[in-house]
């Protein structure tokens, strides 16, 4: 699904990615755990293809494509989608108008309905997108898009932040939706990479291989859980001992 070979990323002229390497197969969920400023929003920018993050070297290979170079609407033609940790609002665009666009032509107003009821948001759907909405309102019409869009590989950063307990189970739903988490295994189609601090989604969605990001680098794979015990006991500190 993904190969990210010996990736170095600068953002505003500074280096940030360092030479990452990440390899995600079909079905494969992946966390990715680290301290804050470590890159771990700037990995999911640049497999997204924002144009702030410049790729210095190395490669991004998806379904077999080079897409190291691909603008970020074609990356999301081909079926990558993110839920942004800080989502932009828009004035003018509607939430139900990003879903129509997000279905790629499959409108269809039941959908981006029974979508929106899923997720809290039908009183929502009319009001500009995430303009004046809550923390956790945000969050949820990020999962609203990523439902109408239904991409292949699905980037989510910081999927719980800033959402109360209530909602976290719902935002879980949703994330095992989307990951056809419902799906055995094998025929599991969606891949994705979830950026998490608190660890809190991991109770609600199963993880196959967990990631430390540290100062541009993979410093670390294990077990998502492992390596979220090691972590809560230790903090990110020893990790260094790695570097
Ligand atoms: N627009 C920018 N200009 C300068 N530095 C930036 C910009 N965006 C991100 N950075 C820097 O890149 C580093 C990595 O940030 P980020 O990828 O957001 O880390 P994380 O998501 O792991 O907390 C940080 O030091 C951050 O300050
Ligand atoms: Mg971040």
């Amino acid at each position: 699904m993904l190969t990210i070979e010996d990736l170095h990323v600068e953002v505003a002229g500074s280096p940030i990615l360092k030479g990452v390497n990440l390899e995600i197969k079909e079905g494969e969920t992946h966390v990715l755990l680290g301290p804050n400023g470590g890159g771990k929003t700037t990995l999911l920018m640049s497999i997204m293809g924002l144009p702030r993050y410049k790729v210095t070297r190395g490669k991004i290979y998806f379904k077999g494509e080079d897409i190291t170079n691909l603008p970020p609407n074609e990356r999301a033609k081909l079926g990558i989608g993110i839920m942004f940790q800080k989502p932009p609002s828009i004035r003018g665009v509607k939430l139900y108008q990003i879903g129509e666009v997000s279905l790629r032509g499959k409108e269809d107003g039941d959908r981006i309905k029974s979508y929106a009821e899923l997720l809290n948001l039908i009183n929502h759907i009319d009001r500009d997108l995430n303009y004046g909405f809550s923390g956790g309102e945000l969050k949820r019409s990020e999962l609203f898009q990523l439902l109408c869009q239904k991409p292949d590989l699905v980037l989510l950063d910081e999927p719980e932040s800033g959402v109360d307990l209530d909602n976290i189970s719902l935002i879980g739903t949703v994330i095992n939706e989307l990951l056809n988490k419902e799906d055995k295994v094998k025929s599991r189609k969606s891949s994705g990479i979830i950026v998490t601090h608190t660890g809190y989604i991991l109770e609600y969605v199963n993880a196959d291989k967990g990631h430390v990001l540290m100062d541009g680098k993979i410093i670390c794979d294990g077990s998502p859980r492992d390596l979220f015990e090691e972590v809560k006991k230790h903090g990110y500190g020893r990790c260094t001992e790695c570097l």
